[in-house]
């Protein structure tokens, strides 16, 4: 099959085409399981050596080909062209200042993934047998779902109130701290319940849920937000775990 890509370009520092612009490739003998990333790297190296994306691992793991396809953000080594038909419209994600062509700067995203404490806290001493801080299958379960994030940025970039505000913490930020303060073996919960509960943080989501279907590693993000606005309000994460831990008890009964 043949398929044709209109992808969005723009090379700041390049007068002329410092101004976005559409710009149509044909690709001849296109399999319907062809990836887009594979797609785009043939128009790169066949037509256009100056095409300019990321990407490293081409398996959905490093999260750094984050792209709108055909308007919806995806990552481009996980989509194929069978599922988006021969005519495919790529752009850079929304939100971030684009560097060149599909390369965003991701350092705002960034920035507000280091405002949440992303890692491990722990006040208290070691157990005495020196061995690792242990905890029960229930307790890890209870943030399993949000330590699956690749940081991609597919969901904040989906997001209308980080296109509004890019002030606003936004949900993968939000999916990072859910993983800590979730974990029962970290004591800084109350520290990154507070830093979201600041004007620019959980408060700011209005439940649009752009971004649970935009992520490729299918993180339930709505939830995860919903639960952090629940535990500020609750004033800790514990009681936030019976709450939920009653509703699911109703709706499986
Ligand atoms: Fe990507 Fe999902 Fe993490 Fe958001 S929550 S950054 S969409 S992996
Ligand atoms: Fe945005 Fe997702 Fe909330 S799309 S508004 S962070 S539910
Ligand atoms: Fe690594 Fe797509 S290239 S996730």
């Amino acid at each position: 099959m043949d398929v044709t890509f209109k992808i969005k370009r723009q090379n700041p520092e390049l007068p002329g085409k410092d101004k976005p612009y559409w710009q149509e490739f044909t690709l001849k003998d296109v399999d319907p399981t062809d990836r887009v990333l594979e797609l785009l790297h043939r128009i790169k190296w066949e037509q256009d050596g100056t095409l300019t994306l990321r990407r490293s691992c081409a398996h959905g793991v490093c999260g750094s080909d984050a792209m709108r396809i055909n308007g919806v953000n995806a990552l481009a080594c996980k989509v194929l062209v069978r599922d988006v038909g021969n005519k495919v419209t790529i752009e850079p994600i929304l939100g971030l200042p684009v560097l060149k062509d599909l390369v965003v700067d991701m350092e705002p995203f960034f920035a507000h993934y280091r405002s949440v404490m992303p890692f491990f806290i722990s006040s208290k001493p070691l157990p005495e047998d020196g061995r690792e801080r242990r905890q029960t299958q229930e307790d890890r379960e209870r943030f399993d779902d949000t330590t699956k994030c690749i940081l991609c940025a597919c969901c904040t970039t989906s997001c209308p109130s980080y296109w509004a505000n890019g002030k606003y913490v936004g949900p993968a930020a939000i999916v990072q701290a859910h993983r800590f303060i979730f974990d029962s073996r970290d004591t800084a919960a109350k520290e990154r319940l507070d830093i979201l509960s600041e004007p620019n943080g959980v408060w700011r989501c209005r439940t649009v849920y752009n971004c649970t279907p935009a992520c490729p590693r299918e993180i339930q993000v709505t939830k995860a937000i919903g639960e952090v606005k629940l535990a500020i309000r609750k004033g800790s994460p514990e009681g936030i775990i019976k709450v939920t831990e009653i509703v699911e008890r109703v709706v499986n009964s």
